[in-house]
């Protein structure tokens, strides 16, 4: 797989999934606009790209402002010219069913996973059809599965994984492609910014030998493997898809 020639935007790229699709990103060649919340985190990342000779600049915000999204965009075409692929990675957890979730959490959940996706898509999308580019959003296996206990991040990647298949079919004559990776449980900071504290993440982890098929939770690189491979043009043939990476949970039942 190759990403020379490319360009690339990133959001969440300041830890985790995002962090580690940048910096193999920038392993493959692609140059890249790296998005954060967290300035220093978000600078060494772009550091650590920066190493493998790509041309790297940064934009530091929270994707539930408008304006920052906006500029997020603007700041991409201005430094690189030009735009290849969108990764939709930024993304919040919250637990909780609807007698524990408040609206107000619910709205700031929908803000994050859904509509910052929609608005900085509808901004990179005449983009990614001058460049006949692509999307990746980063789902989850509960956008394919449901469980108890999370009922506004199971909701928010259900309809990533709609918006993906409809916005796949809606740009498909213009040459756009857009699918999605549907990640298991993966080590990052993720579940413990979503309120699991070291013990309860630590029995979370444990627990994941038994609920992936593979016996074990995942990495950030493998999902970023395939993130890059349906970014890239080894994937031309490809769009429309949620794909799970997630050790075969998806494909279980309990028995
Ligand atoms: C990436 O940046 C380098 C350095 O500025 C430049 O030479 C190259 O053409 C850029 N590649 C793309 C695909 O824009
Ligand atoms: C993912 O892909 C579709 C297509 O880009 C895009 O419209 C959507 O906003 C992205 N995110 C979501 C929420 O699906």
């Amino acid at each position: 797989v190759s990403l020379i020639g490319k360009t690339a935007l990133i959001t969440g790229a300041s830890s985790g999934i995002g962090r580690a699709t940048s910096i193999l990103f920038s392993k493959l060649g692609a140059n890249l606009t790296l998005c954060g919340r967290n300035k220093e985190n978000l600078e060494n990342t772009a550091n650590e790209c920066r190493s493998n000779n790509v041309k790297v600049n940064t934009v530091c915000g929270d994707l539930t402002n408008s304006p920052i999204i906006e500029g997020t965009m603007h700041q991409a075409i201005d430094f690189h010219k030009k735009l290849d692929i969108l990764v939709n990675n930024a993304g919040i957890i919250a637990l909780g069913t609807l007698e524990t979730t408040s609206v107000e959490d619910f709205d700031l959940l929908m803000n994050i996973n859904i509509r910052s996706v929609f608005q900085l898509t509808k901004l990179a999308l005449p983009h990614l059809i001058d460049s006949r580019g692509n999307i990746v959003n980063v789902s989850s296996v509960t956008g394919i599965r449901s469980f108890p206990g999370g009922l506004s991040y199971g909701v928010s990647k259900a309809a990533l994984d709609q918006f993906t298949r409809c916005t796949a079919l809606d740009f498909a004559a213009k040459q756009v492609r857009v699918n999605a990776v549907n990640p298991g449980v993966v080590i990052t900071e993720l579940q413990k910014r979503g309120g699991l504290d070291e013990a309860g993440y630590a029995e979370f982890l444990e627990k994941s030998k038994t609920t992936h098929a593979l016996g074990r939770p995942g990495n950030a690189d493998e999902v970023s493997e395939t993130i890059a491979f349906l970014a890239s043009d080894a994937a031309s043939f490809i769009t429309g898809v949620t794909l799970p990476v997630d050790g075969g949970r998806h494909a279980m039942c309990p028995r």
